[in-house]
C-alpha cells in the first residue's frame, strides 16, 4: 500500500516512539502527585512544555495539552467568547468541523457568528474581513493551511487589520502547519494543533496561547493546566510531542522543498488529463486536491485502494456525513465537483516512484 493521506494523520516517528515507551517506563507518576515521582512527572511536563516554547521561539505563551486539537480548539474558542455574553465573532466558510460547529453552538447562544466567504483559490478577502470587524469583535478564527485543499491565508495581513481592534483576539488552527511551515507566531493570539499530524502520538493536541489571556473553562476538575483542561497528564506524550516537533522542524525546510517536487511533478503528469486540480497553484505543497470526472470521491478512493494507494476524501471527521464537501463547494459552488473530489496529502516517506505509480493508476481510472 502507498500512502498519500498524510493530511489526515502520520504514522509515528520510530524515534518518537521509542522517546515515548521510555517516558512512558521512566516518568509513569501521576504529575499532580506530591511524591517524587509525581515531582519528576511534573518537571518533565514543564521541561517538554518549555523546550515546545523554545522550538517555536515563543516568548510570553501559556500551553495547554488536550486529546486532540479537536478538544483544543474548542477549548481554545469557547474559553475566548464566553468572557463576554454577547458580542461578534468571525471566521470563514472553509474551518475544519472542529471550529465549524463550535461556531454553530455560539451562534445558538446568541453570538453574532460572521462566515467569510473565499475565492476559487480558497482565500478569504482582506477587504471583507476589514469590514466586517467591529468595536464589539471578540473573536477572529482562521484556519491558517485548509485541510481539504491547502489553501494558505494571509495571517500577517490578517494580524494587522484584527490588531487595530484591542478587544479581538486571533485564534488560528495550525493543525495544517506545524512542521510544514514557517510561521509568525507574534500575529497569533491563540493556535492550535495536533501530535498525530506531525509524527507524534494520538490522543495529544495542543492549544498555546499569549500568557496575558484569560480563558474561560468549559471542563471542571482539578486545577491542572490552568483549570482549563484538569485530569491526570499523559506526560509521556507531551515528552514525545516535543521531541516530535524538534525532529520535524529540523528538517521542515528540506522536507518542504521536497514535497514541492512531488507535488509538481504529480500536478504536471495529470495536467492533460481530464482531471480537474483544486488546489490552487500557491497552496501549501503537502495537499493535492483533485476531482475526477464523473466518479464521487468515495467511489474513486475505493477504487485507488484496490489498486493499492490510500487517499483522502473530505476531512476525515465528515467523510462519513455524506454532506457536500463544504471547503470545494464554497471555492467553486459547484456540488458535482465537491462530490467527486480526493485528496492526496503528501510526506518525506513518499517517493517519486509513488507518484508516478500513482499517476499510472488515475489514469486507467479516468481511461486515458
Ligand atoms: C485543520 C484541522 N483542524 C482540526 C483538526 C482536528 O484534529 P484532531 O484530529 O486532532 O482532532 C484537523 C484534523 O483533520 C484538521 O485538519
Amino acid at each position: 500500500m502507498i500512502y498519500f493521506d498524510y493530511a489526515a494523520t502520520t504514522p509515528v516517528d520510530k524515534e518518537v516512539l521509542e522517546t515515548y515507551i521510555k517516558a512512558n517506563q521512566n516518568f509513569f507518576g501521576n504529575s499532580t502527585a506530591l511524591h517524587k515521582l509525581g515531582i519528576e512527572a511534573e518537571y518533565m511536563h514543564q521541561k517538554a512544555k518549555q523546550e515546545m516554547f523554545a522550538l517555536f521561539k515563543l516568548e510570553k505563551y501559556e500551553a495547554i495539552y488536550t486529546m486532540n486539537a479537536t478538544e483544543a480548539n474548542n477549548i481554545a474558542i469557547f474559553g475566548v467568547v464566553r468572557k463576554a455574553k454577547t458580542g461578534r465573532i468571525i471566521t470563514t466558510c472553509i474551518e475544519h468541523p472542529s471550529v465549524k460547529k463550535v461556531m454553530k453552538e455560539l451562534e445558538k447562544e446568541g453570538y453574532d457568528v460572521i462566515y467569510l466567504n473565499v475565492n476559487e483559490e480558497g482565500l478569504i478577502s482582506l477587504n471583507d474581513l476589514e469590514k466586517a470587524m467591529t468595536k464589539d469583535t471578540l473573536l477572529v478564527s482562521i484556519i491558517g493551511i485548509n485541510n481539504i485543499v491547502g489553501s494558505i491565508q494571509n495571517i500577517k495581513e490578517i494580524s494587522k487589520i484584527v490588531k487595530k481592534y484591542p478587544k479581538a483576539k486571533l485564534h488560528v488552527d495550525l493543525v495544517q502547519a506545524i512542521g510544514r511551515l514557517d510561521i509568525d507566531f507574534e500575529d497569533i493570539d491563540l493556535f492550535t494543533f495536533s501530535s498525530h499530524k506531525i509524527y507524534g502520538l494520538k490522543g495529544l493536541g495542543v492549544l498555546c496561547f499569549k500568557n496575558n489571556i484569560d480563558l474561560v473553562p468549559i471542563l471542571y476538575g482539578s486545577s491542572v493546566q490552568l483549570g482549563l483542561k484538569p485530569g491526570t497528564l499523559d506526560v509521556p506524550s507531551i515528552i514525545a510531542n516535543t521531541k516530535a516537533l524538534k525532529l520535524l522542524l529540523q528538517k521542515q525546510d528540506k522536507n518542504y522543498n521536497y514535497v514541492r517536487k512531488l507535488n509538481l511533478l504529480l500536478r504536471k503528469e495529470i495536467e492533460h488529463l481530464p482531471i480537474l486540480i483544486n488546489s490552487p497553484k500557491n497552496a501549501s505543497p503537502y495537499i493535492l486536491n483533485i476531482s475526477l470526472p464523473n466518479l464521487n470521491g468515495e467511489t474513486a478512493q475505493r477504487l485507488l485502494e484496490e489498486k493499492g494507494f490510500i487517499v483522502g476524501t473530505g476531512s476525515s471527521c465528515s467523510s462519513k456525513t455524506k454532506e457536500v464537501e463544504p471547503t470545494l463547494y464554497a471555492m467553486f459552488k459547484d456540488e458535482k465537483r465537491a462530490n467527486n473530489s480526493v485528496r492526496i496529502s503528501f510526506s518525506y516517506h513518499n517517493k517519486e516512484s509513488d507518484v508516478l505509480q500513482l499517476t499510472k493508476v488515475l489514469k486507467e481510472i479516468v481511461n486515458v
